[in-house]
């Protein structure tokens, strides 16, 4: 059967704030992103991912929505958005958009509606309670710290918020809450998007019993503990306490329903994808009937990518799908640290970079790169806190200061490695001025990375061939020509080995290849277990072209090889 156009897409994460400034005011926007769409094109990738353009008061940097079938006006307006899908489409770019089922802005009216009087018509379209005696109605947490209810004066009632107080969840048990987002989708989806990436989708529904939570520690003890944490014990036990604190608010059995209701509606349209933000492959539901994908998020949850967490990762992950469920990979967003810091070892980040590239781009599944990792931008250490915009960068600062008694210098420090702000900063497009993102006097909306300086920017990479830009041209240019990498199921190979990750991708269509990595700074040899010869498609080192291996490869440090067997009867392909 042919795949899906979102099995076989590359994806790239735009976060739309700081990625192009096209009207020069600091703030990235959608005149921006119009104007960057060959670069898109020409780098290689299918589809975007754009995290939320909706109308926002910002507490969350756009996931606190104010409305859903709006443009944030500092990004333009809706006729800017629907030239944008024409001219992704027009080169064959799907779109798709972040949905944030969960909870809106505090802002929305929505909202502003349900708080003005208990019995107001929308009061039930958030989630509000009596409090219990004198205080909130049980010990439930926000994520974002401190109680998961937030105490209306007006009206003397607590209204619910997973996340930040700003952001209110909605009450997905009311049928006119789902109608209006259900709305809202189809709303999009009739201007041609292509799918949903889902915000969040565990969080929707809490237990209707409202249970307090047992969790023996504070979120404060948890922080301070994790800053202590050295051993995998320890580890665990944090994470068990953390389990324990959220268990009644998120991942609860009505979400299947929903996200079946869901697909039947985005199933009325020909090609739309969702895709969930969890790592519960429980919300494929039969393979079939739920989500299209969601992210492989185990994968990146290590500090260091290592043959031996792959392969376990692949080989548990992948036995676990449905059929008809369909893997994803990511390593890095918008959210977490950037794949050059976070897998870097210090000395070969750069290197290592490139290695996680390959890797998102030969395993089984729908790789999605997040914006400026193609040219291998790093984090940002922010070292004034009012440079913060992230609000949970600036609660870790609280934690620090208020609560563990952290030294100022120190306090700064770890809220600046906390914060996600780190990996949001404006995208590195030339050496000039604000790194060319917006004019020389305008100040951007965050501070760019002084490294674009050094080379690290779109226009200088772009004229060094062997830059890590056009190491990721070459590398989807490779995958879009390869089918077996595309469609391929996956086979380990030499699973001895504890510095090679290699595997075999294995086209329906007979089409085979080799892929392996030398993770380490060492010289190594692979077993291939091949009989045959081995034709390079692609090494980091020119001169394996000549070699065509038999049964052994000898990759050098940090080597990546993909490979095409060659049977002596039959010939390039069949493996
Ligand atoms: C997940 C998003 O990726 C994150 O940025 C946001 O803060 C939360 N969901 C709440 O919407």
């Amino acid at each position: 059967m042919k795949p899906h156009w979102w099995q076989t897409a590359v994806f790239y994460q735009i976060y739309p704030r700081s990625f192009a400034d096209g009207n020069g005011d600091g703030i990235g926007d959608i005149g921006g992103m119009i104007d960057r769409l060959d670069y898109l094109q020409d780098l290689g990738i299918d589809a975007v991912w754009l995290s939320p353009h909706y109308p926002s008061p910002l507490f969350d940097c756009g996931y606190d929505v104010a409305d859903y079938t709006g443009v944030a006006p500092e990004y333009g307006t809706l006729d800017d958005f629907k030239k944008f899908l024409a001219g992704a489409h027009r080169r064959g770019i799907r779109v798709i958009l972040d949905l944030v089922l969960n909870h809106t802005s505090h802002l929305h009216p929505w909202f502003l509606e349900s708080r003005s009087g208990r019995s107001h018509p929308k009061r039930n379209w958030y989630v509000w309670r009596s409090g219990n005696g004198g205080g909130p109605p049980n010990n439930w947490l926000s994520v974002f710290g401190g109680s998961a209810w937030e105490r209306d004066a007006a009206t003397g009632e607590y209204y619910y918020h997973f996340f930040f107080k700003e952001q209110p969840d909605l009450n997905w048990r009311n049928p006119e809450v789902k109608k209006a987002m259900f709305d809202a989708v189809r709303f999009w989806l009739d201007l041609g998007v292509d799918g949903f990436r889902l915000d969040a989708i565990g969080t929707i529904f809490e237990n209707p019993a409202e249970p307090p939570h047992t969790a023996t520690q504070t979120q404060i003890e948890l922080h301070r503990m994790a800053r202590q944490a050295k051993t995998e014990a320890e580890w665990k036990a944090i994470g068990e306490q953390w389990r324990l604190m959220y268990e009644h608010q998120a991942d609860r059995p009505e979400l299947h329903e929903l996200m079946q209701e869901l697909r039947a509606l985005v199933d009325q349209y020909p090609c739309a994808v969702l895709v969930g933000e969890t790592e519960d492959i429980a919300y494929h539901g039969n393979g079939h009937d739920e989500l299209h994908m969601v992210f492989n998020f185990p994968l990146m949850k290590t500090p260091r990518l290592t043959p031996a967490w792959v392969r376990e990762n692949q080989t548990s992950r992948l036995t676990a799908l449905p059929d008809g469920a369909w893997p994803c990979n990511t390593l890095g967003n918008h959210d977490s640290s950037r794949v050059y810091n976070r897998y870097g070892d210090g000395r070969n980040d750069d290197t290592l970079a490139r290695i996680s590239l390959a890797l998102m781009l030969t395993l089984k599944g729908t790789p999605f790169l997040y914006n400026g990792e193609e040219i291998g931008m790093t984090d940002l250490m922010l070292n004034d806190l009012g440079q913060f915009k992230d609000n949970a960068g600036v609660w870790a600062h609280t934690i620090e200061t208020e609560h563990l008694g952290t030294p100022p210098a120190e306090a700064l420090d770890v809220a600046a490695k906390a914060t996600r702000d780190r990996c949001r900063t404006p995208l590195q497009w030339a050496n000039a001025p604000n790194a060319g993102f917006c004019p020389a006097h305008v100040r951007p909306w965050l501070p760019v990375h002084p490294n674009y300086a050094e080379g690290v920017n779109v226009s200088d990479e772009d004229g060094r061939p062997d830059s890590m830009l056009n190491f990721y041209r070459r590398m989807l240019r490779l995958r879009r020509q390869t089918p077996a990498l595309v469609t391929g199921d996956y086979q380990p190979v030499d699973e001895a080995s504890g510095d090679i990750l290699a595997f075999m991708r294995r086209a329906t269509d007979g089409q085979a290849c080799l892929v392996a990595l030398n993770m380490s700074e060492r010289a190594r040899r692979l077993s291939t277990g091949l009989g045959g010869r081995i034709e390079c498609l692609y090494s980091t080192h020119e001169s394996r072209a000549a070699e065509n291996a038999i049964g052994m490869i000898r990759l050098r440090p940090f080597e990546i090889y993909i490979g095409v067997p060659l049977s002596p009867e039959r010939g390039r392909g069949s493996g």
